[in-house]
């Protein structure tokens, strides 16, 4: 049977097995879908290994999605956007790494939740790893303006020049509401909420928090306390990311509403 792997560190909470083996089901694909625990300084190794006994695909996630990227023999064009590689495949050019982390929120955003990004102005918190990620895809999307909100003003001013549509701020400083808020922090993580002026969410706002959890999560909670019009948080996402990577290893797209159904009531 075909072999597929999920490599991070930590990974003993991954719900890539759960997802791919119910796309596999779904669409009749005969593969196994494994994750592994990889040390801190053995990825480039196990990748190589992997590769060597015949497995055929990968996703990488924390902390080795730039090892992937310098990893991978060829790159696609999102991937090098992303300066960052979540999927590993197996082609005739060699290991190509590709980055399907954008699509799968711009999927989950526009498709899944129909919430429109053309022509909206777009408030991104955070400006790390998750963030570089979705950038790219966003733009294609054609926003109005784009402003990234960091802790750490440099980060969000490097990323904010790649496009004069794009603009730095500070969480204090944020002037006037938004029509989408996406929160890339992992601020969330720690219970932590960035301190943004309650102006920036009108009632005519949605809120995408790029975590999730079984409960709504904090930046979720604050969202719906000013009134925002819908929160979402990112289990859509990860699915998302999940099945273009699948497509890209199998030519199949699995329906990503049944399995994100199945992913949460598991929760
Ligand atoms: P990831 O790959 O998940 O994006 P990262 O590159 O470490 O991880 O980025 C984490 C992001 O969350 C950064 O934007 C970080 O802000 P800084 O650039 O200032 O470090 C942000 N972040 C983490 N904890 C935060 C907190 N408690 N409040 C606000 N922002 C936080």
């Amino acid at each position: 049977m075909d072999q597929y792997a999920v490599f991070g560190n930590p990974i003993e909470h991954s719900k890539s097995p759960m997802i791919h083996t119910a796309f596999a089901e779904q669409t009749q694909q005969a593969m196994e879908y494994k994750k592994q625990l990889v040390a801190i300084d053995g990825f480039k190794q196990a990748a190589r290994d992997f590769f060597a006994a015949g497995g055929r695909g990968l996703n990488i996630t924390v902390p080795f999605k730039l090892e992937a990227f310098e990893f991978a023999d060829v790159l696609t064009e999102r991937a090098q956007q992303a300066q960052a590689v979540n999927t590993l495949s197996l082609t005739d050019q060699g290991i190509e790494g590709d980055n399907t982390d954008g699509y799968g929120l711009i999927n989950d955003i526009t498709s899944t939740l129909n919430w429109p990004v053309h022509n909206r102005r777009v408030l991104i918190l955070g400006a790390g790893g998750a963030v570089r990620g979705i950038l790219h895809p966003l733009l294609n999307e054609r926003p109005s303006e784009v402003v990234i909100a960091n802790r750490t003003l440099s980060r969000a001013e490097e990323l904010a020049s790649i496009s004069p549509l794009v603009s730095a701020s500070e969480f204090e400083t944020l002037d006037g509401s938004f029509d989408l808020i996406i929160n890339g922090t992992s601020a969330s993580l720690a219970g932590d909420l960035p301190p943004m002026p309650n102006s920036v969410v009108n009632a005519n706002t949605q809120c995408y928090d790029m975590m999730y959890g079984q409960n709504p999560t904090v930046f979720m909670r604050w969202a719906m306390e000013l009134g925002a019009a819908q929160v979402a948080d990112g289990l859509g996402m990860l699915v998302g990311q999940a099945a273009e990577s699948f497509y890209r290893w199998r030519g199949v797209r699995p329906e990503v509403a049944p399995i994100i159904q199945q992913v949460r009531a598991k929760l």
